[in-house]
């Protein structure tokens, strides 16, 4: 008997995730929070549902479309204590967005706080979490996520948090009702440590903003392993850099959630949008667009729809890029090398330059292999540039066979990311490991 448990155990995945068979590769969809905020209802939510269909956007996964904040009525039901939507904004019942959301294939995922109030100053679920659930499921709602304003004081500690947040994770299970649950409790605590059995995703950090790398007092940590305020504002180099120790923590059904994209929303550059979509799908975080998407420019269409990016954000393996290494360069910003593996041999890094001149670079392929062993590294490798289009209009163009080093240039603010194919060279070092 005791060797029979011993072998269940040996057999099983280091880390449990969440038993609910959800988001075994990194959730993608749409949210309402990032372009408008508590302007919300019926009509916007279901166009842009419809705008999803229509851009093509749901073939290339952005299924889930995800009510945020304020979609509340002032107060529960008084009688028995269930949560209730504003009617003037729904008057169709959230129950009838979801239905409309569903007859269009999609799924549909609403918002909460594990507090007494919503951030926006909504009824929170804190003592509430069973009817909350209960009425979700039978809203027909797909996703919950589940913030952290008004908390009482119940956080500080690892377990305390996890008490709270498991609370709903539990409710949530009980309804029978497979509910995705996206924790945004922003990275308070260690989630990444306390939450990969009870949760599909987690909030590394602070609220991110639509701006590339202006520091923010209201994001005031530096580094989020000692961080006591999120806060918000938060750059996308800045939740870059918190990412960077935290990819070990996620995997297939339990990711590290570096915030909704904003790509689209006007505060960044082409380039620098291109960074923030890259990085996020390589640390393997949730694609949700905050964008308008009944209203987008061709330079936004052409970032969310990288197939090609998307493929490594979605690869099987659920392995996240990891920081191989970070340098200084004279322009006071610094270049980065970021480096993955997926499915089937293959790999993928990406070469950031967060400085303001451009910048040329060889890149070491034995760095980029790190993970592999110099012997590996020291292969011939096909690499394809994941922002280029081939002859027949594919994304990613065959750059050529590499050994020993490739030399990169990378514009202000830009990032170039390569999927890498080991040329037989390669194939034959990986036998000799
Ligand atoms: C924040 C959360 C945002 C948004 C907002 C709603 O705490 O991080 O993503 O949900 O609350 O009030």
């Amino acid at each position: 008997m005791a060797r029979s448990l011993l072998a269940l155990a040996s057999a099983l995945p280091a880390v449990m995730a969440l038993n609910n068979g959800l988001a075994l590769t990194p959730q993608m969809g749409w949210n309402t929070w990032n372009r408008f905020g508590c302007g919300i209802d019926e009509d916007l939510i279901v166009g842009s549902a419809k705008a999803l269909v229509s851009n093509n956007l749901t073939a290339l996964g952005y299924n889930y479309v995800l009510i945020d904040d304020c979609w509340h009525a002032d107060s529960r039901d008084p009688d028995t204590g269930a949560p209730v939507e504003n009617k003037d904004k729904f008057p169709n019942g959230i129950k009838g967005v979801a239905d409309q959301i569903h007859d269009l294939g999609l799924k549909v995922g609403i918002y909460s706080s594990a507090g007494t109030y919503t951030c926006g100053g909504k009824f929170g679920s804190l003592g509430f979490e069973e009817i909350d659930a209960k009425t979700y499921a039978s809203w027909g709602i797909d996703y919950l996520k589940y913030d952290n304003c008004y908390n009482e004081g119940r956080a500080g500690t690892p377990p305390v948090s996890y008490e709270r947040y498991n609370n709903m994770s539990r409710a949530l299970n009980e309804t029978g009702r497979p509910i995705l649950y996206s924790m945004c409790n922003w990275g308070e605590d260690g989630p990444w440590n306390f939450a990969v059995d009870i949760a599909n995703s987690w909030r590394i950090s602070g609220d991110i903003y639509d701006n590339f790398d202006r520091y923010d007092v209201r994001c005031p940590c530096t580094d989020m392993l000692d961080c006591k305020l999120p806060g918000f504002h938060c750059a996308v180099t800045r939740i870059l850099d918190f990412s960077a120790p935290l990819g070990q923590k996620a995997g297939r059904g339990h990711w590290n959630d570096l915030d909704m994209l904003e790509v689209g929303n006007g505060g960044m550059t082409f380039d620098e949008y291109v960074t923030h979509f890259s990085m996020w799908a390589l640390v393997k975080s949730p694609l949700i667009l905050g964008n308008d998407v009944t209203d987008m420019s061709d330079d936004t269409k052409t970032i969310i729809t990288n197939d090609a990016i998307i493929a490594v954000n979605q690869d099987p393996n659920g392995s996240p890029a990891t920081r191989v290494w970070k340098r200084s360069l004279p322009d006071g910003g610094d270049l980065q090398l970021w480096s993955g593996s997926l499915v089937n041999n293959q790999f993928v890094f990406a070469v950031l330059n967060t400085g303001t001149s451009n910048h040329t670079e060889d890149i070491s392929l034995i760095d980029v292999f790190t993970d592999q062993g110099k012997s590996f590294g020291s292969g011939t490798f096909t690499l394809f540039d994941l922002w280029q289009k081939d002859d027949s209009g594919k994304w990613g163009k065959n750059i050529g066979d590499f050994q020993g080093k490739v030399s990169v240039t990378v514009g202000a603010h830009q990032t170039k990311v390569y999927r890498a194919t080991p040329a037989s060279g390669a194939k034959r070092a990986v036998d000799e490991l």
